[in-house]
Order: structure tokens, then C-alpha cells, then sequence
């Protein structure tokens, strides 16, 4: 259900582009381990975002830098030069990362993105510093005025940088974004794009992503988003986030009250450098996140065989909504193409003791819909058939959060991954959310958790469990009725 290369080290997915019905990956990779260097660009595609064709890599590294993230574009109009006006080049922006140098250089496919040629006037944006990096190019204004924009960071400045571009090789400066909300760790891997609200195209609004290392909500590695107004050359947040201090701007010195107080698109441990594809219809927005943080992502044991490390989230589609207090939340939705029809399982009233054990699938998605009647809440139990790993999830109405207890049989597990990860919900005596999961090698599986119809997401590794059980226990008084519908991974 996950995408993972068949070897070695991931990170980040880069270049995220739909084009001529294909999906292409590029992902952050090591061509030769399973350790966090030799940055280049691995490659995948897929038409249905559900199965997944590993390729050849397709930016490799050289002695002169390695390839860290970024982005792609078709470029349609043939601005560049580098493809033409019938046959459009793919052109690919990414940060050559030196020992105390990163600049923006780019490198263009004419064969649909599978193979590619590095330019000759590299770099194309150079402001000499150490910590320049993540561009994410998009087309504004696809009328005859229109122009290419770059976001990327200053990472130890917490700024976002916007650039522009007739040609996609010459850039100036537009303007900046930051230091401002989340900033107990440098900002990485922006991305900006609008979207209509509920739908509405006179009502437009810019998201603008940023991640985070460390200092995200769950600690570690993590991605705020910051929603706005953006007129072609600055980005103005509807609300703005407080600037920072000097306090501020030290590592993980901010609170989980603090944080609460920003837009998050993940509450978990597991959800970082999340992008969006170019390409696809208007106003249609699908996310992939690397499924890992920084705080343990190399220890992690690797996949005995395959020697793999590292798998990205689930495909996200992502959408603005107003809430029933008129507040604008980023909504994130599944891209549901690779399970069955789900099963519905009616488990009825919960009176103290636990439900019958439920077999589920090894991978696939549970539904659980509950009606609490005066109950404050109930505990969800998922876990191997031999009794070992997964997690609990509990939600605690009173309190309106959903927690994941993921502490047990975490024995082959770095220390920095056990405990508990937390996640603000709404208090709904009608309690539905949506757990995705999935084995992904000997020593871990991943959950991924879509509560309130998605406006909260918590993705989160778990110690492994395959051929799994569940268990529902109620919390403070019986649950008058409980249903699971169950969907396997195809
Ligand atoms: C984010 C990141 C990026 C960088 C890449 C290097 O996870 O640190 O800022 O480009 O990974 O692999």
C-alpha cells in the first residue's frame, strides 16, 4: 500500500509530477546503502497512485554535489527551450549540496522523465550560502502573463524565499516569508498552491507548507501549513502566526501549547517533507510525505532482505473546508485506489468487558463508526495474532483528543520512537475515523489515522504486527453501538 524502493536509503519524495497519465516519484536516495548519503534522485511512476514501478535513478549525484530535494515541472510552453513547443520538456529543480554550499541548479528530461541531463549554466540560483534549499517551482497565471515562482529556504533563517522566472533559468528575488509560527528547527521542503474553498472558486485561498526539523508537534520532524493570499509576488497569511524572538528560535524551544496554536497537516511522529504533483487539474491537490523523522530515521532496522529503509504515506488529496465555526481547514483525503470493497462488521452495544477479537487483514483500512451514548470514549487495540507489536488508540471524548500508544514491543526499536503521540479531535457523541495500516518490514508497520473527515491526520510507525487482530474496549461506560467496515490492500 506504501511506496518503498526495493533497496536501500529514502527521504524525502522530490519532483512529484503527473504527466501523460503517469505519476512520476522521484524520492531522495542512495543509489549505494542504506545510510542517509550519495544523494540523488530515485524514480517511480504509477497511473494509479496505488501500484508503483521502481526505475533506474534518475539524478545521480557527482563530485561536485550531491542532488537534495525539489521539484518538477512540464514546461509547456517551452520557455526553457529545452524541449519543444509539440514534444514539452520535464525540468527538474534541485539543490546541488556542497559541504557549505547549496544553490538551486536544474536538470531536463525529453523522454517523459526517465532520463535526464544535468544544465550546463548550473547553478541557476546561487545567493552563495550554506542552507539554500528545496526549490518547489510552479506555472502562476496560466494566461499570456503569466510566469514561473520558486518557493524555497533559508533553512537556519526560517524564511521562505519567492523567486520568479520567464525561462525557468534566470531568477529574481520577489519576496520573503518567516521567521513567524513554528520555528524550533529550520524550515524545509516548502510548497505553495491554491485551492477553492469547499469547492468555491470565488473563494480562493494559498497553503503554504513548511516543514520543520526538529520542533514539529510531535517533536522531531514535522509539517506546518500557513493558509493566505498570494498576488504573484508575497504570500499574506489570513491570520498571521506570531514572528519569532530570539527565545523562539532555538531548537524545540517551543510548547505543545505553542504549537497548537498553528496549522498542522500531521499530528504523528511519521510525516515529513510532504509535497504536492504539478500537473494535475485545477485545484486538484495530492500529497506524498516520507513516513519517517529525523529524530530515528537511520536507526531504524532496515528490511532484512530488501534492505530497503524508509516508506512514503499514502497519497493525500488534499482540499479546503469551513467548518461549522467558519474556520478554513485543510482537509486531507486518501487516494483510495488500492483496497477491496470494505466488510462491514456490526459489533453492537460495548458493555464494559472488550469486544470479540476481530481478525483483520495484514494491510487495508478500518472504518470505525461508534455512537458513545454517555460513554467517554473507547480504546482501540491492534496487534499482531501472536499478541506481539502494534499500537493502542484511544479517544478521550472529555478531553477531545485521540492518543496512539505505540510503546509495546518496541525492544528493536531506537529509544527516541516509543510513547505517545496526541491529537486534538472534536468531541462527537457520533465518533468515526478512519485507520489506514499497512506491514512494512520485520520490525515496523505504519498507521495512519484520519479523524474528523480528515481535517486531523496522525501517521505514526508502529512496532511490526501482521496477520493482525483488533480489540474495541469502552472508556468510562458501555458504547451503545459500534461498526467496523473492513477493506484489505489489493
Ligand atoms: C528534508 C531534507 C531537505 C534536504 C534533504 C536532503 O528531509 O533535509 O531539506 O534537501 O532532506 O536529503
Amino acid at each position: 500500500m506504501h511506496f518503498a524502493p526495493r533497496h536501500n536509503w529514502m527521504n524525502d519524495p522530490n519532483g512529484l509530477v503527473h504527466h501523460d497519465g503517469v505519476h512520476h516519484l522521484y524520492f531522495q536516495y542512495n543509489p549505494q546503502g542504506n545510510a542517509h548519503a550519495n544523494l540523488s534522485w530515485g524514480h517511480a511512476t504509477s497511473t494509479d497512485l496505488a501500484v508503483w514501478t521502481e526505475h533506474a535513478p534518475a539524478i545521480l549525484w557527482d563530485d561536485d554535489a550531491q542532488i537534495f530535494s525539489g521539484s518538477t515541472v512540464v514546461d509547456h510552453g517551452n520557455t526553457s527551450g529545452f524541449g519543444t513547443a509539440d514534444a514539452p520538456a520535464l525540468v527538474a529543480f534541485y539543490t546541488a549540496a556542497a559541504p557549505g554550499h547549496q544553490a538551486q541548479s536544474i536538470a531536463y528530461s525529453t523522454d517523459g522523465g526517465h532520463s535526464w541531463e544535468k544544465y550546463h549554466g548550473n547553478p541557476v540560483l546561487d545567493r552563495g550560502t550554506s542552507d539554500f534549499r528545496d526549490p518547489k517551482v510552479f506555472r502562476y497565471d496560466d494566461g499570456a502573463d503569466g510566469y514561473w515562482v520558486m518557493v524555497a529556504v533559508e533553512a537556519h533563517d526560517r524564511q521562505v524565499l519567492f523567486h520568479r522566472s520567464d525561462d525557468l533559468k534566470t531568477w529574481t528575488f520577489l519576496s520573503a516569508y518567516g521567521p513567524a509560527g513554528p520555528v524550533g528547527g529550520v524550515w524545509e521542503c516548502p510548497d505553495m498552491f491554491p485551492l477553492a474553498v469547499d469547492g468555491d472558486e470565488d473563494d480562493v485561498r494559498w497553503v503554504l507548507l513548511i516543514s520543520l526539523n526538529p520542533g514539529g508537534i510531535a517533536g522531531g520532524s514535522g509539517t506546518h501549513h500557513v493558509i493566505g493570499d498570494f498576488d504573484g509576488v508575497s504570500f499574506r497569511p489570513t491570520t498571521p502566526y506570531p514572528p519569532a524572538t530570539p527565545e523562539t528560535l532555538v531548537e524545540r524551544s517551543q510548547t505543545r501549547e505553542q504549537l497548537e496554536g498553528f496549522g498542522w497537516i500531521d499530528f504523528g511522529r511519521d510525516c515529513y517533507a510532504g509535497v504536492t504533483f504539478d500537473g494535475l487539474a485545477r485545484h486538484e491537490r495530492t500529497l506524498i510525505a516520507w513516513m519517517d523523522n529525523w529524530e530515528y530515521a537511520g536507526s531504524i532496522p532496515a528490511d532484512p532482505e530488501a534492505r530497503y529503509r524508509s516508506a512514503m504515506t499514502l497519497p493525500r488529496r488534499l482540499s479546503l473546508v469551513r467548518d461549522g465555526e467558519g474556520v478554513v481547514r485543510l482537509r486531507q483525503t486518501p487516494v483510495a485506489t488500492g483496497i477491496t470493497e470494505e466488510r462491514v462488521v456490526d459489533l453492537g452495544r460495548l458493555e464494559r468487558n472488550s469486544s470479540p477479537t476481530q481478525e483483520i487483514p495484514t494491510s487495508g483500512r478500518i472504518r470505525i463508526s461508534a455512537r458513545l451514548g454517555t460513554s467517554q470514549g473507547l480504546e482501540v487495540r491492534l496487534e499482531g495474532q501472536d499478541g506481539r507489536g502494534g499500537a493502542v488508540l484511544r479517544y478521550d471524548r472529555g478531553a477531545a483528543r485521540i492518543e496512539l500508544d505505540r510503546s509495546r514491543g518496541v525492544e528493536h526499536l531506537p529509544t527516541a520512537f516509543g510513547g505517545v503521540q496526541t491529537m486534538p479531535v472534536a468531541d462527537a457523541e457520533e465518533f468515526r475515523c478512519d485507520v489506514w495500516f499497512d506491514s512494512l518490514n520485520d520490525e515496523v508497520s505504519a498507521v495512519e489515522v484520519f479523524a474528523d473527515d480528515g481535517d486531523r491526520v496522525l501517521t505514526s510507525l508502529v512496532p511490526a504486527f501482521s496477520g493482525g487482530v483488533l480489540r474495541i474496549s469502552t472508556v468510562g461506560g458501555p458504547v451503545e453501538a459500534v461498526s467496523l467496515g473492513i477493506a484489505e490492500a489489493r
